[in-house]
């Protein structure tokens, strides 16, 4: 029979870097919980119109890489392409956002789906660890979450980080630049890619971030957000600066920097990483203050930001940055005979519930071939019974690393293995 692959760029993860995904996510739950924000899980897949009203008809995420499908109902569904549409949905559907000066912290960890070209970097579900609050307009709440977010990369050990921000404005300030940068491009319209020059009438903000070498020829020079910004929005991103520079993060203002989603008003960053090629944005986020109206609930300012894991562990390794590995401190049972073996069930079960991670072979195979086992797994003790164990009611524990080993009583096995 012929074997069947993965979907083109999905990934598994197997149990030799599974840990590696429990320290990151448990990472992850740590900083969330000293920064006080709770988690929140949201389905995979929402009704398709939530990512249309969301993310936006526009961008290229809801355009062009999508999946979308029929359920057996009839209903167009859609795997969620990004975590903050479902967030906000849900924080409205369940009333957390319904009063007055409400205020929601959420996190998430989770998959995402994205029908792009995969390459290093760029897969077609990628997972991100991403936060979002709610019900603060203030400059201080875009910081927190930014604060948040480089903490979680220190804690990975994660090195040559860039952080670049962008103001876009509050809604009037957007438009506004929205014109100027049509104005400022529509003579240049020839020299536009295919893409841009259909972005020139639906999404012209995203001419500014595109990739090709001829619109990024005709970019250079255009207006800079920040002189389409109204005073507050000066304000505020002024502020969000001022509160970064004082908590001592370094920065840098990009005037280019736009994003892929029609939800961004005020502050945008993005994040990159050393040592990831030209998928190097390891997260990013932005202000999303017209959102939860938009999307049905009542109007409440929003701030959040998303990072990919899988670009976070090729980032951590190509840096050679070694996440702290929990000790497995794996035990493995030897038995020479079946009474050994009996006797070796009760120990198994004693040592589980005292907390041990134990096993054994299952078959009836010689000592050394089940000392050898031990040692492809990497435990870290061997415990032998065999007959004269059994008659003595003791048990020869070995230390794999050092060789040493000593007989002790089998009711002294849990202390011995706790020093
Ligand atoms: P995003 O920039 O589209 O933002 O995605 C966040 C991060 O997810 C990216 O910086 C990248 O690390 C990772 N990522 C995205 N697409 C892929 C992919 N195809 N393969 C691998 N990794 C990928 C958002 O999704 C927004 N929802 C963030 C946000 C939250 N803004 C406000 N709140």
């Amino acid at each position: 029979m012929s074997k069947i692959a993965a979907p083109r760029g999905m990934l598994d993860i197997l149990p030799a870097e599974s840990w590696k995904w429990q320290t990151v996510e448990r990472l992850a739950r740590e900083v969330s919980a000293l920064y006080h924000f709770a988690e929140i899980r949201t389905p995979i897949f929402e009704h398709s119109e939530l990512f249309h009203r969301g993310v936006g008809e526009t961008t290229d995420i809801v355009h062009k890489e999508t999946y979308t499908f029929e359920d057996r109902g009839g209903r167009s569904v859609t795997l969620r392409p990004e975590g903050t549409a479902g967030v906000v949905r849900a924080v409205i559907e369940s009333g957390l956002v319904n009063d007055v000066g409400a205020r929601v912290k959420v996190f998430y960890l989770g998959p995402n789906f994205r029908y792009e070209r995969p390459a290093a970097g760029r897969y077609r579900q990628h997972h991100q660890f991403g936060v979002e609050a709610f019900g603060v307009a203030e400059a201080d709440q875009d910081v927190e979450c930014i604060l948040l977010q480089m903490e979680f990369y220190r804690r990975c050990g994660l090195r040559d980080l860039a952080l670049r921000v962008n103001s876009l404005g509050d809604r009037e300030s957007k438009q506004r630049y929205r014109d100027t940068l049509v104005a400022f491009l529509t003579p240049k319209q020839a020299q536009l890619s295919e893409d841009s020059q259909r972005r020139l009438t639906t999404n012209p903000l995203r001419i500014l971030d595109s990739k090709d070498t001829n619109d990024q020829a005709a970019v250079r020079g255009a207006p800079p957000a920040a002189e389409s910004l109204s005073d507050n929005s000066h304000r505020h991103f002024e502020r969000v600066q001022h509160l970064l520079g004082a908590a001592g993060v370094t920065f840098r203002v990009n005037p280019n920097l736009v994003r892929g989603f029609d939800y961004y008003t005020e502050t945008l960053w993005e994040v990159t990483a050393g040592g990831l090629g030209a998928q190097n944005a390891i997260g990013g986020g932005g202000r999303y203050d017209n959102l939860v109206e938009q999307l049905g609930g009542r109007p409440t300012p929003g701030v959040g930001f998303g990072s990919g894991i899988e670009r976070l562990l090729l980032a951590l390794e190509s840096q050679k940055v070694d996440l702290p590995r929990p000790p497995e401190n794996l035990v493995w049972l030897v038995s020479h005979g079946p009474a050994a073996k009996a006797a070796n069930w009760q120990l198994m079960l004693q040592l589980r519930r005292a907390g041990f991670t134990c096993d054994m072979d299952p078959g009836d195979r010689s000592v050394k071939s089940q000392f050898k086992v031990a040692d492809r797994e990497k435990a870290a003790f061997c415990l032998t019974t065999g007959e004269t164990e059994l008659a003595a009611n003791t048990v020869v524990v070995k230390e794999l690393a050092t060789g040493q080993q000593e007989t002790i009583p089998r009711d002294q096995v849990i202390d011995r293995l706790r020093r």
